[in-house]
């Protein structure tokens, strides 16, 4: 066995787990905590602020956070409260928020830290996902727009590591289908570019492996029946050993080509790059047969011979997909054959995402990879 380096915050799960909040942020020595969450979900928001105002704790609240929030939008929080703790409260977006705002403490400017190394931290960070998918809250990364750059920034760095995250599934009961399978989806392509990465270890194959299996039967439960609080800990669970597999391993290919196409359509992020990942783990194949046929197997094929299996990974994914009202093919999203050269360009602005990949990203393999993501071209066999 090679050697190998892991990490992992410290995490509190399972229904109800956010009553545990006030201990926690005793046992950080908190004081002043400001609560970052977005619009929708205020009255979570506001329920929080409860739990701590119980345990004789100051909370200030904030609820402005949007969707694929601007770099400005940490700024704007960061000068409204004087904290020493950071609650985020929310999907991905708000995590890194929360994040960005725990380095740069009261009155801070997030843009200074653009190009430069994210070291030290002014606040404790205490993040509290409200959908199962990003990973975000066990994660050291935080991504955000900023003006003047085509593709988001990415913050990497151990100062963005969560002082402890707190999974509580009930939050996630109220997220609707579209919402659930999105998140969800993204969650299952985490665990399987952390399974394929070539930086994964044994610790991340054994957390991604348990994400895959437990997350695909999860979600499509959780799909017909938000209310299924089996399902939706099954989900919250999965999502969270996936961050933490993707974490330690990074993802691959099907994040890349997810950005890659993602201007032409908006759709959320997990629908983005679950639409192409079929195509990728058909060309993925060769380059781990053996994964891949776990994968099928994880998915739900029960066919025997690994090099068969392997080429079914891709079609148990697309049957995913199929089961969640997802699309198949970019050319249902507006995509066609003057579209193909441009999303193979925009692959290789997700550097590390190609370089992690398990088979080496060729240009001349990508165009024809769009092609088939393009129209829907997939097929159990290495054609
Ligand atoms: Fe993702």
């Amino acid at each position: 066995m090679d050697s190998f380096s892991f990490e992992c915050v410290r995490i509190v799960f399972g229904c109800g787990s956010l009553e545990r909040l006030s201990d926690e942020v005793k046992m950080l020595k908190g004081r002043r905590v400001a609560v970052v969450t977005d619009r929708a979900l205020r009255e979570t928001g506001e329920k929080v602020c409860e739990i701590l105002n119980r345990s004789g704790l100051n909370c200030e609240l904030w609820s402005g956070v949007t969707a694929e929030p601007e770099i400005d939008v940490v700024k704007e929080f960061v000068s409204q409260f004087d904290f020493d703790t950071v609650v985020g409260v929310g999907g991905g977006s708000t995590l890194d928020v929360a994040k960005l705002a725990a380095v740069t403490g009261k009155d801070g400017d997030p843009e200074r830290l653009v190009g430069r190394d994210v070291s030290g931290r002014k606040a404790k960070l205490i993040l509290v996902p409200t959908t199962a998918g990003t990973g975000s809250e066990v994660t050291k990364l935080a991504v955000f727009k900023i003006p003047g750059r085509e593709v988001k920034y990415v913050f990497d760095s151990p100062s963005l590591y969560a002082d402890v995250a707190i999974v509580d599934p009930v939050l996630t009961v109220s997220a609707p289908p579209e919402v659930t399978a999105s998140s969800g989806i993204d969650a299952i392509c985490h665990a399987i570019e952390a399974y394929t990465s070539r930086y994964a270890s044994p610790i991340s194959d054994v957390l991604a492996e348990k994400a895959i299996k437990t997350g695909s039967n999860a979600l499509r439960e959780a799909f017909a029946n938000g209310d299924n609080l089996k399902a939706r800990t099954g989900m919250s669970y999965a999502a969270l050993l996936a961050g933490i597999a993707f974490n330690n391993a990074g993802t691959g290919l099907g994040h890349a080509l997810g950005y890659a196409h993602s201007h032409i359509h908006n759709l959320p992020h997990g629908a983005s790059v679950g639409v192409t990942m079929p195509y990728v783990l058909q060309y993925n194949a060769i380059s781990d047969l053996k994964k891949h046929a776990r994968i099928a197997r994880l998915l739900g094929s029960n066919v025997r011979h690994t090099r068969d299996a392997a080429f079914q990974a891709g079609l148990e994914f697309a049957n995913l997909l199929r089961d969640l009202n997802m699309p198949l093919k970019l050319s249902d999203l507006g995509a066609g054959e003057e579209d193909v050269s441009d999303i193979v360009e925009r692959i290789f602005l997700s550097e590390k995402h190609v370089s992690r990949n398990p088979r080496t990203v060729r240009k001349e393999d990508m165009f024809e990879l769009v092609r088939k993501a393009v129209y829907g071209l997939l097929s159990a066999e290495n054609n």
